[in-house]
């Protein structure tokens, strides 16, 4: 078929690569010139596992004129970003660009599905279909082959085509049959997994089939919403258990285990640790928290979520209190600033909370991560970090190291070395992955978070 998507961010570039190498003809629109003056020389401006690989092997067209690729469309997905607002609710003002973009230059001639990818507050998807209707019929241009619906996405940063390209579920909110058979018929090959398997992204072991829900507009873009709030809540309720165990003596590892061997739980996103960052969770819980204040709803357990997730913070900062006694001029490392491993994003971080809130105690904070480093150099330039690649040298004179992303490197690293290197040998792990053992046995004191 043939696909116009709008955003070449996360999701919109991963699902392009993914819908492209499924066999679709797909075009990629976005109003930033450089990114796809890049895209069109190959150059892929996120990291993303595969995802090089098959925007290489396919033949995405990148273009910034949206008027050039339109009306030859038959999906025309909306995958911009939705940023937090100051006052928590989601902006919502370039997925309204991209709809008057469509609304002005739309001249259907044969059936098209207008499709929100993006992460929109619940009755945003039919207020889009009105202000694209409105804009069409005032153009003197028959609206009757459009067709609308919500299609929410549950790719995760780090593994995005894999969830793409083998998903759980696919969402289709729409109450009109033509935009439904249209999705069925874009997303059949994902289905039936009839498209040949990328080198580069192999399915995950032991899949179930991909089921399609088909539902109304606004429970899908529930379905969105309130799926990331609960894994952000299952995270911070294993972190409000951690606590506990804590005074008594439990290992909140070990149960979290035991939890999650129980089907009905599942060991997914019980890790216990610093809490949960990045671009979806903190947005989304906000933005849920804002919705459910407008509709006068009262929302406890959401807002408990938001609570422990800040609390793991202090949590940090009370260790090295009890350690330390004053925080004034002393070194802290940091393994870690990505928001999670096998990501370059740097954006909502924990670990950049956490330094933050340390300079304010006067502790001079230093940074190293095995790829995040670059993005945090431009990103975070005019605060007062250090960076350094080599965690062994950022380890020098240092008084305490806090593990705060799980990335491989930082498992494996000689800590031998690392604690030759360091001021006071005093460690906290934020993110459970390594061995107390061994980390002891060097000459450093290990505790958990
Ligand atoms: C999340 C969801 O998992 C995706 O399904 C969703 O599509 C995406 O948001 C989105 O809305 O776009 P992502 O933000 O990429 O994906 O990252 P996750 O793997 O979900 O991790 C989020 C945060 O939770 C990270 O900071 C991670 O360190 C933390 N986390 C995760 C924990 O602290 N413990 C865990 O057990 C799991």
């Amino acid at each position: 078929m043939k696909v116009v998507n709008i955003g070449t961010g996360y999701v919109g570039l991963n699902t392009a690569a993914a819908l492209a190498w499924i066999g679709h003809d797909v075009a990629c629109v976005d109003i930033d010139e450089s990114k796809i003056n890049s895209l069109k020389n190959g150059v892929v401006p996120i990291r993303e596992e595969g995802l090089d690989d098959l925007i290489k092997n396919t033949k995405i067209k990148f273009t910034t004129d949206l008027a050039e690729v339109i009306n030859d469309a038959e999906v025309i997905f909306i995958a911009v970003g939705t940023p937090s607002l100051p006052n928590g609710h989601a902006n919502l003002d370039y997925v309204h660009n991209a709809a008057n973009s469509i609304g002005n230059l739309i001249n259907p001639t044969h059936d098209v599905t207008i499709i929100v990818k993006s992460t929109v507050p619940i009755g945003v998807n039919s207020s889009i279909e009105d202000s694209i209707r409105n804009q069409v019929k005032l153009n003197n241009l028959d609206d009757s082959l459009l067709h609308f619906a919500s299609n929410p996405e549950f790719l995760r940063e780090g593994c995005a085509l894999s969830d793409t390209l083998y998903p759980d579920r696919i969402v289709i909110g729409t109450n009109d049959n033509t935009a439904f058979e249209m999705m069925s018929k874009l997303y059949a090959p994902l289905v039936d997994q009839t498209f040949t398997i990328p080198d580069s992204v192999q399915p995950p072991k032991d899949r179930p089939k991909t089921y399609i829900l088909h539902t109304n507009q606004a429970s899908a873009e529930m379905i969105k919403y309130s799926s990331n709030v609960f894994l952000a809540l299952k995270i911070s309720y294993i972190n409000e258990i951690s606590s506990l165990c804590e005074r008594l003596g439990a290992d909140v590892d070990d149960v979290a285990k035991g939890m999650g061997l129980d089907h009905r739980i599942a060991p997914y996103f019980l890790n216990s640790g610093l809490g949960w960052g990045g671009s979806c969770f903190p947005k989304d819980t906000l933005a849920l928290l804002q919705i459910a204040k407008d509709m006068q709803c009262d929302t406890p357990i959401i807002q408990a979520a938001w609570y422990v997730n800040e609390a793991q913070i202090d949590k940090v900062i009370n260790k090295l209190k009890y350690e330390f006694y004053e925080l004034h001029d002393l070194n802290v490392t940091l393994f870690g600033l990505t928001f999670k491993p096998n990501t370059d994003d740097v954006r909502n971080s924990p670990a950049v909370s956490l330094a933050r809130q340390l300079i304010e105690l006067g502790v001079h904070v230093t940074f190293t991560d095995p790829v995040g480093l670059p993005n945090a150099r431009k990103v975070y330039a005019d605060e007062p970090f250090e960076f350094e690649d080599d965690p062994i040298k950022a380890s020098l004179d240092s008084d305490c190291i806090i593990l705060t992303t799980e990335w491989k490197q930082f498992k494996s690293l000689d800590y031998k070395a690392v604690a030759s290197n360091m001021r006071h040998k005093f460690m906290i792990d934020a993110r459970h992955c390594l061995d107390p053992k061994y980390i002891n046995d060097v000459g450093i004191k290990y505790i958990k978070l």
